[in-house]
C-alpha cells in the first residue's frame, strides 16, 4: 500500500520524505492556505523533496471551464502533479477531459461508493474516500472505502482507492484489510504508526543489558 503524508508544510514532506517510505503528498486548499506560501512555489518544493512521487495540487474553480484553465496551469508546472478535482458535476467532465489528454487525477470529498463509480468511469487516478469527517458525524467511514475497493476490484477499474482523511493508525489499519491502495495522513498521523510500547521497553532492555556488558561496536 502507498503511503501519503497530508500536508503543505514543507518541513513535514521533509521529515516523512527522509524515512525513504513516502509515495507521495496530498495537499488541498485548507492546507496550502495554512502555509502562508505561493501555491505554486510550495506544490514545486513538494516535488523537489519527493522525486517520483505522487503529488495532489487542487483546483479550485467550480465550473468547468475554469476548472480546465487552472487544471491545465497546475499541470504544467511538474510532470509529478496530480490534479487533484471535487467531485461535482464539472470535476467528473473535468477527470474525463484530462484522462483523455494523460493527465493524472486525483478525485476528492468522495464519500460514497456512487461517487466513486462517477470518478472511476471518468477515469481518475485515485479516488480520495475521506474517512474521518464521516467518523466525525458518527457513522463508519470506512464502510465507504471497503464498497469503492470491491467496485473498483470487481469491475476492473485502473483507479487507485486512496484513504483520505486519516486520523490515527486504526484507519491505516481498516484501510489495509479493505484492500486500498493508498492512504494519505498528517505526518504526526505517520509518526504514530512507528510506535508500539513494546518496541520502546524491548529497545531499552536490550540497550541496558549491552551498556552494562561494557560492549561496544567499534
Ligand atoms: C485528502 O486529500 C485531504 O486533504 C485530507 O485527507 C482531509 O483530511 P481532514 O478531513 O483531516 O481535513
Amino acid at each position: 500500500m502507498k503511503l501519503f503524508v497530508d500536508t503543505g508544510d514543507i518541513e513535514e514532506v521533509r521529515q516523512a520524505a527522509e524515512w525513504g517510505i513516502l509515495d507521495g503528498v496530498t495537499t488541498n486548499p485548507t492546507l496550502i492556505a495554512k502555509t502562508g506560501k505561493g501555491f505554486r512555489e510550495t506544490v514545486l518544493k513538494i516535488c523537489e523533496l519527493v522525486p517520483g512521487g505522487a503529488i495532489s495540487a487542487e483546483v479550485v474553480a467550480t465550473n468547468y471551464d475554469d476548472m480546465l484553465k487552472e487544471a491545465l496551469e497546475i499541470s504544467s508546472w511538474h510532470e509529478q502533479i496530480v490534479v487533484k478535482v471535487p467531485l461535482i458535476e464539472p470535476g467528473i467532465k473535468l477527470v474525463t477531459t484530462l484522462a483523455d489528454k494523460g493527465i493524472r487525477t486525483n478525485v476528492t470529498l468522495v464519500f460514497s461508493v456512487s461517487q466513486a463509480l462517477m470518478a472511476a468511469k471518468a477515469g481518475a487516478t485515485y479516488i480520495s474516500n475521506f474517512v474521518g469527517r464521516v467518523d466525525d458525524l458518527g457513522a463508519d467511514g470506512m464502510d465507504a472505502v471497503r464498497d469503492t475497493v470491491d467496485m473498483i476490484n470487481t469491475y476492473g477499474f485502473d483507479s487507485e482507492v486512496l484513504v483520505a482523511s486519516v486520523r490515527h493508525p486504526m484507519h491505516v489499519l481498516e484501510a489495509i484489510r479493505a484492500g486500498a491502495h493508498v492512504a494519505t495522513m498528517p505526518l504526526s498521523t505517520m509518526r504514530m504508526m512507528f510506535k508500539h510500547p513494546m518496541t520502546d521497553s524491548g529497545l531499552t532492555r536490550f540497550l541496558d543489558d549491552w551498556n552494562k556488558a561494557g560492549l561496544s561496536i567499534f
